[in-house]
């Protein structure tokens, strides 16, 4: 018990989240190191103190320590940004707990607190980036708007002409849109395109990749926050007060972590949104159009797909138009012409009977590039086999073999890892031999994995 007890006491000090756990009257019993820094206060100034005492300008009803050692209902993820008694300005993401004790009777109550106030400056510090790229300047304003209208968007199929028109019709509603398809199939095209068709083409058009960004930033870029009660900082209005009367572009939306996603489906429903920080809702009047190549329903709450799910608009991969493949031939070799300076004509029917072949796993883009490649080979006449890329003439069965020992490999480590790294019995459930999966295990450096990842995890803490 001992031993435990001084664990916790060690871990709990260390924390770089603050700690500030109260008794049901209200008396400080814990407070860590990290929770007076944020406060601007030493830790004995809170130890064994009334809340209220030490920080004045609170009451019972705004205390969320208080309120919860009353209650004995959590508080969670709360944002707040206040003062600290050292002057300096503090966000921070608050969850506060219940305590209880065995018979389950109310101890008290905890806070843990994380101090967000570097990634709230990082994001007023993009925001005022892109506030004055989205200036009135005209010089910038078509660099970062939407350039593409729907006549950039090449390609003659029935499947793609039916996204299309779908996507023109859409442009005149209000309604949300939301845009799938496999990387480089044309999303971004297709989304200034409807921004530019629809009415609300003069206002701005604003994009925000959700993918690689942590949650906190995201979240203060798309809804701002305001300062805090007693310093000079700025308010700053997030992405969707920028595109106010506009578009706001969310590409990746798969990627927005689920409590952001309830945020976004609660502006999309009520037409408001809360800067962090403030007390007050405004109003905004923005078009949202989402982008993503993973499929909708395995990564967006229900809810919000639903809500976005009114307009879906489904970009057909390239290998299942191929009949365009020679229209965007033409298209990119002119392209490339005037910007390289060539004068190539056109293709050979044997160059174009291996384009036809490929399966274009990166859609429009790899052609794009692969015209490009070709182009630095030949200055004129007509793009033959041999100017392709070097992977047209890899015989299929050097393609196949990288995958199937992916697929293989995948297959064997799932095994291992259903029957907790049972070798006679993963090779029961392969069906083969156990040497062949030994070799194999051994070919695939499955123990090397397995010893890197438990060192990894023990170094995460888990
Ligand atoms: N139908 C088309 N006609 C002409 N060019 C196209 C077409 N579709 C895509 N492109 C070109 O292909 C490239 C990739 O398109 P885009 O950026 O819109 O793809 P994306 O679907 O957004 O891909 P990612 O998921 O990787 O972001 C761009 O250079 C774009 O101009
Ligand atoms: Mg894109």
């Amino acid at each position: 018990m001992h031993l435990e007890h001084a664990l916790l006491e060690v871990v709990l000090s260390h924390s770089n989240e603050g700690i500030h756990m109260v008794d049901t009257a209200g008396i400080t019993r814990y407070y860590n190191r990290a929770a007076a820094t944020m406060d601007g206060l030493e830790p004995e100034e809170v130890l064994g103190k009334h809340v209220l005492e030490v920080f004045p300008s609170l009451d019972k009803g705004t205390s969320t320590l208080l309120k919860v050692a009353r209650t004995g209902k959590p508080i969670v993820d709360q944002q707040q940004v206040y003062t600290n008694f050292r002057g300096v300005e503090i966000s921070s993401v608050n969850t506060t707990l219940p305590i209880f004790g065995q018979e389950g009777h109310l101890l008290g109550a905890v806070e843990v607190a994380q101090d967000i106030s570097g990634t709230r400056k990082l994001a007023e510090q993009i925001i005022d980036l892109r506030r004055r790229l989205h200036s009135e300047d005209p010089a910038t304003k078509g660099e970062q708007g939407a350039r593409y209208h729907f006549s950039d968007i090449i390609g003659e199929s029935r499947t793609l002409r039916e996204v299309l028109t779908r996507g023109a019709l859409a442009a005149h509603t209000e309604s949300p849109v939301m845009v799938i398809g496999e990387t480089g199939t044309g999303k971004e095209l297709l989304v200034q395109s409807i921004h530019n068709a629809s009415m609300r083409s003069h206002r701005p058009f604003i994009a925000q990749n959700c993918a690689a960004l942590p949650e906190s930033l995201l979240d203060a870029i798309l809804f701002g926050s305001v300062k805090g009660s007693f310093t000079g900082a700025q308010d700053r209005p997030g992405l969707f007060e920028l595109a106010n009367g506009g578009t706001l572009f969310l590409d990746e939306l798969n990627a927005m972590p689920f409590q952001l996603q309830a945020k976004l489906l609660r502006v999309l429903e009520t037409g408001e949104l809360r800067r962090l920080g403030d007390v007050r809702s405004r109003k905004v009047d923005v078009r949202i159009i989402v982008a993503m190549s993973a499929d909708p329903r395995q990564s967006l709450r229900p809810d919000l797909f639903y809500r976005l799910n009114v307009v879906a608009l489904e970009l057909p991969p390239l290998r299942q138009r191929k009949e365009d493949i020679p229209l965007l031939c033409r298209h990119f070799i002119k392209r490339f012409n005037s910007r390289l300076g060539t004068r190539v004509q056109g293709v050979t029917p044997e160059a174009a009977k291996m384009l036809a072949a490929w399966q274009w796993p990166g859609n429009i883009r790899e052609l794009s590039n692969c015209i490009e490649s070709c182009l630095n080979f030949r200055s004129e006449g007509y793009i033959e086999p041999k100017d392709l890329p070097e992977h047209f003439h890899r015989p299929a069965e050097k393609l196949l073999r990288p995958e199937l020992e992916r697929l293989e490999k995948n297959m064997i480590f799932q095994a291992m890892n259903r029957t907790g790294g049972n070798i006679s019995k993963a090779a029961d459930t392969l069906g083969i031999p156990r040497q062949t999966l030994q070799r194999k295990l051994g070919k695939y450096k499955w123990h090397d994995i397995c010893n890197k990842n438990n060192h990894q995890q023990k170094q995460e803490g888990k």
